[in-house]
């Protein structure tokens, strides 16, 4: 671990000046950002990078052989190669795309060629509904049963949960890596591992994971995994996926048009070849822009250290739980969890005028389900708030938090003052 720089992210605002977002205010209330679980702040570096792409190099690749066109190839090029060091797999492996959810949807069609009526997929209770709705689609339509697999006490998944479920029907595990309302996670090696020897397809959706986890694709053994720029200090607009080459190479295409294209027929078979096995995945113009900061978002994370931006994340929610454990009023549904999310209601409030009441004083917390519709059956509340911490947050944030809690008391009289 990189002592000094973990040291950093606790005691000095170096890091904090990198985000300018944080210089901006609410009715006068410095901005205290506690959503990151949604998406990441972004740093300048990496904002400069964005448009150093329209200042210097806006073209599209693949089409002209033109100077800026190559330029810009071998930015895309070098972009792939970090990612794929950052996951320890092969640039070939690597697809963009929009974000998670697009990507889940293309995965999903892309098995779906492989299952038969019947088939089981099996999923948990936790999941994002990105990581839902593909699988229901595809089981809708192919005729497939969704099973859940059960958490353990700690709120995590192992081998011995997979083993509870799985059946010779089942065909396809998709899971969080980490959850975006617990903050749980999975045992992504162990269960890679057992899948892996039943030929059992295994799709991680790391979309919380990738900026807290490093990843080592080779040691999970999955088939997919797949996160968002944007919850890594990366632009919006950008999923990337990591495919198994085998299956990127004799998979047939589920979206195309431009830029994947080499011959086509038409004799009346409608059958087409493709330019390689990467393009078929990436038809169309790809965010440029988005791909091209990826090299300095993986190296603005690889100097940091996603271990300890963990470590800093965990050590701020302890903090907040001794915090809240001295108010009576809150109810909190992970605070064991070492992660770096906290979900809790205030007694007697509704978790949207909690939150609309933080927000008048510069407080950015979330309400809701938070896109996990079934999670109701194990936490048992219906609506939640949900404080997510990343690498800029700082102790003194969570106190000016509590002090708000603490003099909101009945909410509802405050937002009728
Ligand atoms: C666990 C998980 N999966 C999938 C998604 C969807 O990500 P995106 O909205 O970038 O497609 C999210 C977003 O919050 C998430 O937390």
């Amino acid at each position: 671990m990189n002592l000094n720089l973990y040291n950093l992210l606790m005691l000095n605002d170096k890091l904090r000046n990198d985000f300018p977002q944080l210089k901006i205010k609410n009715n006068n209330h410095n901005l205290v950002y506690l959503d990151s679980a949604a998406t990441t702040l972004k740093p300048q570096k990496i904002i400069n990078s964005i448009t150093e792409y329209y200042e210097k190099f806006s073209c599209s690749t693949g089409r002209g052989n033109y100077f800026l066109s190559s330029q810009l190839e071998s930015r895309v090029s070098e972009s792939t190669k970090s990612i794929a060091k950052f996951l320890n797999c092969d640039e070939e492996e690597i697809v963009f795309s929009y974000n998670t959810t697009y990507l889940i949807n293309i995965i999903s069609k892309i098995l779906s060629a492989n299952v038969k009526e019947n088939d089981e997929i099996i999923l948990s209770h936790a999941e994002h509904s990105s990581n839902l709705l593909p699988w229901y689609m595809i089981a809708k339509a192919k005729k497939l049963k969704i099973k859940f697999c059960p958490f353990n006490e700690d709120l995590t998944i192992g081998v011995r949960e997979i083993k509870s479920v799985i059946s010779p029907k089942t065909k396809i595990v998709s899971l969080a890596h980490m959850t975006n309302v617990l903050g749980n996670t999975i045992d992504v090696n162990g269960i890679g591992k057992f899948l892996k020897e039943r030929n059992i397809y295994f799709v991680v959706d790391g979309a919380q994971s990738i900026s807290y986890y490093p990843v080592d694709i080779k040691k999970i053994q999955c088939d997919f995994y797949v996160f968002s720029a944007h919850k890594m200090c990366g632009p919006t607009g950008l999923g990337i996926m990591y495919g198994r080459r085998e299956i990127l190479e004799k998979s047939e295409a589920v979206i195309a048009g431009g830029h994947m294209l080499k011959s086509l027929t038409t004799d009346g078979s409608h059958d087409f070849t493709v330019l390689s096995s990467k393009r078929k995945w990436q038809p169309g113009t790809s965010n440029y822009a988005a791909i091209f900061a990826m090299k300095e978002v993986i190296n603005y994370l690889q100097e940091i250290g996603v271990d300890n931006i963990r470590k800093h994340c965990i050590e701020l929610k302890k903090y907040l739980v001794s915090e809240f454990k001295k108010l009576p009023n809150i109810v909190m549904y992970n605070e064991k969890l070492e992660s770096s999310i906290l979900t809790f209601n205030v007694k007697n409030c509704s978790a949207e005028d909690v939150s609309f009441d933080l927000s008048s004083k510069g407080i950015c917390v979330r309400h809701g389900d938070h896109c996990s519709k079934i999670l109701k059956n194990v936490i048992k509340t219906q609506a939640s708030l949900r404080i997510s911490f990343y690498l800029y947050n700082r102790k003194e944030e969570i106190d000016y938090l509590v002090k708000q809690i603490k003099e909101g008391k009945d909410f509802l009289n405050h937002l009728f003052e």
